[in-house]
């Protein structure tokens, strides 16, 4: 079905909307709730009376197609519905986090991952998800961090591009993916003291800059949808902004699909203190450049009395319903409609699927710290203890955002380390209970979610003294620590980036008992391990990751597979040095001045691992950084080429990167920037060169001086490495 000509499309488009009454063009522009939770009128009574375009909320492919039955036999103008459901990191093969994803610098993952993703989700009778989430996160706190790709416009834009390639094919209606949805449009990482939701203040350089680029390139690889965001940018809710829905996603990047609202967001417009009342909501949201509402009710409560009272045109209506049908043509629902019921079994049950998770999450992994090499560690162990709340978690290990109506089913590392190690003896405590102290409005919706009794204080301290003497009566002890999956997230906020609950207190304990201690990390946002960083011999950041993870897990932990992940943000040392990333601009005292003490008397500002940093169980030289001229027209572009060298013994990954800085520009621009990066496999003794071009794409960029794009002919530092800390450096001269 994909593929139909843009033309072909337009024209069916125009035959069926010209059968249609205005009531049913505003149904279009209306999602709703399928979820029984969700109060307001039966679906199946709107959809009869052709009052609504898209249903969410719902995961249940019988219920689709009684669902679709209605609308394509029932309604007036037999318009198919589209169903749509958050697939973030797969359907039912879980995948890692999509900040592990892009740990793993290797788009092609996140492509796969969203490829398998859509196939399930398609089976099952969906046809669009929510995601990629695109939103730049230089703020841990923010428990949303963990649904994106970290704090970078450029590893941002690759994994954004990789994500909708995955979901979609080549193009919308590419049989066996999903339409895909590049939100939240757009600056929402950057809320106010990292508190979902709140207010965000970015400057046009900024958002143009950093917050845009991973959404350009959504639009680039033919995302077909967007979402706008909750929060007031700048003073203006994004849902009701036409600098950010008109402006620049229509007028300059010319997206010729359709935009959502977020959740209510419509609604919520007046929540906001923005509009007076759901009438002047619905207009101004129209106004801007809003196509669907999702779940608020506001469009088909106001749309048909603005359209009375002259205040909107029918044009108006047609202009925004015209890019949702043409979604419906070129997904072939007209002809196709409904969901073969006895597939979707086979679909979920493919070891591929699997087996590509397991992969994934093992490209994602970062090992963080391995002193005395010890690990990977030896196979002949005969006791190892599992310690920590996390150990045997189900669901910290297939994360947060789990698909509507999902049970958690994954490989937990003490089941993952049990099947490698079956002659040995792998003991388990989990030491004292993690929660969060105000609980998720998400667990109140599911039913039994905060069914189990609080541990009392005794009970911990309990649960403390076994997992101490679990781990002193072992060889090896592995702790599993971090967060629970509804400690990130939507509306999963954190002041605090260290360890909850006892587990420090656990952690020290266990390493006071002398032995070889390795703590694998289960979270998704960066944590402030400071003690761990210095006391703990290896460190592996294994995020959440997904279905397979417990196996990836011991595969790296024993060496099967070499972790080659580097982080995708900076980890700070505390919560109160947030936002903290690479890319700032210099001050006037940067950190090579004489004069420069930390930035904080009290302790070091730097981060506790800089961006792109990551371990390997080999090691690499990156040297003979050649630039093909050291003076390249303004406009043109330059080749950039080094070595790299696998100088240890065994197989590894390195992610070459390659960072600039302008010396003097019409702006101050930031001190490093990544603008290339590769993953490679190199045997030991096996060198490869690794090549990046930088043209006017890398050294151009949107200046507040000059209020538009620019390039200028100046001098940049270069460097190639392993981290945003490089050091081999080169320079060359942009010249008119
Ligand atoms: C979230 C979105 C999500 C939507 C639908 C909202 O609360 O912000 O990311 O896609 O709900 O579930």
């Amino acid at each position: 079905m994909s593929d139909i000509p843009e033309a072909e499309v337009a024209r069916r488009v125009e035959t069926i909307l010209a059968g249609m009454s205005i009531e049913e063009k505003i149904g279009q522009l209306t999602q709703i709730a399928g979820a029984p939770f969700f109060p307001g009128p039966e679906p199946e009574e709107v959809i009869r009376k052709g009052g609504a375009g898209s249903v969410l909320w719902l995961n249940d492919t019988q219920k689709f197609n009684a669902l679709q039955k209605i609308a394509v036999e029932e309604s007036p103008s037999k318009i198919p519905l589209l169903f749509a459901l958050d697939v973030i990191h797969g359907y039912r093969t879980i995948f890692p986090v999509p900040l592990a994803m892009a740990s793993s610098w290797d788009p092609s993952v996140a492509e796969r991952a969203q490829a398998v993703a859509a196939k399930e989700a398609r089976a099952a009778g969906l046809h669009w998800t929510f995601g990629p989430m695109l939103d730049i996160a230089r703020d841990a706190r923010w428990g949303r961090i963990v649904e994106g790709a970290g704090e970078d416009p450029c590893l941002g834009a690759a994994m954004a591009a990789a994500q909708v390639r995955g979901f979609q094919g080549p193009s919308v209606g590419t049989p066996d993916h999903v339409v895909a949805c590049a939100k939240h449009f757009a600056g929402y990482g950057a809320a106010d003291g990292g508190r979902d939701y709140d207010p965000v203040y970015l400057p046009e350089s900024r958002l143009r800059n950093v917050y845009f680029p991973p959404f350009q390139a959504a639009v680039k690889a033919g995302v077909g949808t967007f979402m706008s965001a909750y929060m007031d940018l700048n003073d203006v809710p994004a849902s009701g902004n036409r600098f950010l829905l008109h402006d620049v996603l229509r007028g300059e990047w010319d997206f010729q699909g359709f935009v959502v609202s977020d959740a209510m967001a419509v609604g919520n417009l007046v929540i906001e203190g923005f509009a007076r009342d759901g009438r002047d909501a619905a207009l101004r949201a129209l106004s801007a450049g809003m196509n669907m509402d999702m779940a608020s009710g506001t469009f088909s409560e106001n749309l048909a009395g603005l359209v009375e009272d002259g205040t909107l045109k029918v044009a108006d209506i047609e202009a925004a319903v015209r890019p949702i049908l043409a979604i419906k043509v070129r997904m072939g629902l007209f002809e196709h409609p409904y969901t073969d019921e006895t597939r979707l079994a086979q679909v979920l049950a493919q070891p591929e699927n699997h087996q590509e998770a397991r992969l994934a999450a093992q490209r994602s992994m970062v090992l963080l710290r391995n002193e005395g090499g010890l690990l990977p560690l030896a196979k002949n162990l005969k006791k190892v203890a599992m310690i920590g709340p996390l150990a045997d978690s189900m669901e910290a290990t297939e994360g947060s955002w789990m698909v509507f109506g999902h049970t958690p089913a994954a490989v937990t590392v003490l089941e993952g380390m049990r099947a490698k190690l079956p002659e040995a003896q792998v003991t388990y405590a989990p030491g004292p209970e993690i929660r969060r102290e105000i609980v998720s409005f998400f667990d109140d919706m599911m039913p039994g979610a905060n069914a189990k009794p609080v541990q009392t204080p005794e009970q911990a301290e309990a649960a403390f003294q076994t997992a101490v003497a679990t781990a002193r009566a072992a060889d090896v002890i592995v702790m599993v620590l971090g967060e629970k999956a509804d400690m990130a997230g939507e509306a999963a906020s954190r002041a605090s980036l260290d360890l909850p609950g006892r587990q420090e207190e656990l952690l020290k304990a266990v390493v006071a008992l002398g032995k070889p201690v390795v703590l694998v990390l289960l979270n998704g946002r960066p944590l402030s391990i400071s003690w761990a960083a210095e006391n703990v011999p290896a460190i592996l950041e294994a995020w959440e990751p997904g279905s397979e993870g417990g196996h990836a897990i011991a595969e790296i932990l024993f060496g099967d597979a070499n972790p080659g992940g580097k982080l995708p943000v900076t980890c700070p040392r505390k919560a109160g040095h947030v936002p903290l990333y690479y890319a700032r601009d210099l001050s006037h005292q940067p950190e090579d001045h004489p004069m420069y003490r930390s930035r904080y008397w009290d302790g070091p500002t730097t981060p506790l691992y800089p961006f792109g940093f990551g371990l390997s169980y080999t090691t690499f030289l990156i040297t003979n950084l050649k630039l093909a001229t050291s003076k390249v027209k303004v406009g043109s572009s330059v080749s950039v080429t080094a070595d790299v060298t696998n100088t240890g013994s065994v197989v590894g990954d390195e992610v070459v990167q390659l960072y600039i800085h302008q010396r003097a520009s019409s702006d101050s621009r930031p001190m490093r920037e990544l603008k290339g990066f590769e993953r490679l496999t190199l045997k030991p003794g096996e060198t490869k060169t690794v090549s990046f071009l930088l043209g006017p794409d890398e050294l151009g960029y949107w200046s507040t001086n000059a209020g538009k794009w620019v390039q200028d002919a100046e001098y940049f530092d270069v460097w190639v490495g392993a981290d945003s800390t490089a050091t081999l450096c080169a320079e060359f001269e942009v010249i008119r």
